[in-house]
């Protein structure tokens, strides 16, 4: 009988400081299992005299039954403290304030293509698109612009073998819409150019855009009118604008394009650098050369074009000082927009 006791003793200390479900599943093995330590304790009851085994056998059941109390009230006290554990940690507190959702805005280049988009499109203009790995052709030659010319210099180009390289400007795209249309057109294209250059107004890829248009009675008037309503549309109805001759080799005669500048009403400031103008298009007639490269009588049509710098046009608008807040992807910049 004492060694019965110091069982139930040891049992209980072991279960009430048991501190997991497993080491009480371990403890039930142990005293209570098939092989358990009371198991064997009834074992050697046999060797009692006979009219003690009844009064024997009831205090070891007894002993099963308070150690299997024990063992289930702890499982049941260890089971509520993970709920509670649980349900502390993962409440939620509903007074905090919200985090809020961000919402992505457009990128300031996308917003002028955006624009540029429905104005010429309002004007009838088709889009095109044209490849930013182009060959010698399209690029040079076709543009009036033959080998060891010097205009080749002024662009300087990224090369891949085989004279494939990666395109200076949109030009050759207008090369392409007069190969594959013909005449009368009106195509514009936007897209990415790549010149090898880096500073505060130069970025390696930038973008441009270039329209063209072919007929029989096109004039420099034309060009003048599309331009003007252009310009308006995108900038002010009451920017001022002017023509400057320039020179390109593609078109005959070439003109340069200035508004006024937005900054200071043209009075003159750093932006303009204290000229009151802008300059924000390069344009001219068709060079017949041109016309002759893509097949097109250039006795019969005639036409004008013109290139712009999509990312100079949004600086101008927005008034943005450094073109490479353009690409450097800086949210506190991007949220602005
Ligand atoms: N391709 C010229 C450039 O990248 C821009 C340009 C000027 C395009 C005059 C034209 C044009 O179509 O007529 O600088």
């Amino acid at each position: 009988m004492q060694a019965l006791e110091d069982i139930l003793r040891h049992a209980e200390s072991a279960i009430q400081s048991a501190s997991d479900l497993k080491s009480l599943d371990q403890y039930r093995v142990q005293y209570l299992g098939k092989k358990g330590q009371l198991t064997e304790y009834l074992k050697t009851l046999g060797q009692l005299p006979p009219e003690e085994r009844p009064a024997a056998g009831q205090k070891v059941n007894a002993a099963k039954e308070t150690i299997q109390a024990l063992i289930e009230a702890r499982v049941a006290l260890l089971q509520k403290a993970a709920v509670e554990n649980q349900l502390s940690s993962e409440s939620i507190d509903v007074t905090l304030p919200g985090r809020g959702i961000d919402s992505g805005s457009i990128h300031p280049i996308t917003k002028t293509f955006d624009e540029l988009r429905k104005i010429f499109t309002q004007m009838g203009f088709v889009f095109m698109e044209g490849p930013e790995i182009e060959d010698d052709f399209h690029n040079f030659a076709a543009l009036n612009i033959p080998p060891l010319h010097p205009a080749r210099a002024m662009q300087d180009t990224f090369y891949f073998a085989d004279n494939m390289l990666l395109r200076t400007h949109m030009s050759p795209v207008q090369i392409r819409a007069m190969k594959k249309m013909k005449p009368p057109l009106r195509m514009v294209a936007m897209g990415r150019v790549y010149r090898r250059d880096f500073d505060i107004t130069h970025t390696p890829m930038f973008h441009q855009m270039e329209c063209l248009m072919i007929d029989e009675s096109i004039s420099f008037a034309d060009l003048k009118g599309l331009l003007t309503q252009f310009l308006h549309a995108f900038f002010s109805k009451d920017a001022p604008i002017r023509f400057r001759p320039s020179y390109f080799p593609f078109t005959e005669p070439s003109a340069e394009v200035d508004i006024g500048c937005l900054n200071c009403a043209s009075k003159g400031c750093r932006i303009c650098k204290n000229t009151g103008w802008l300059e924000v298009l390069g344009c001219g007639m068709v060079h017949p050369n041109v016309l002759k490269a893509v097949d097109i009588d250039s006795e019969r049509y005639r036409g004008f074009a013109f290139g712009v710098g999509i990312d100079r046009l949004t600086l101008l608008k927005y008034g943005i000082s450094d073109l490479r807040a353009l690409f450097e992807n800086d949210l506190r910049f991007l949220r602005q927009f």
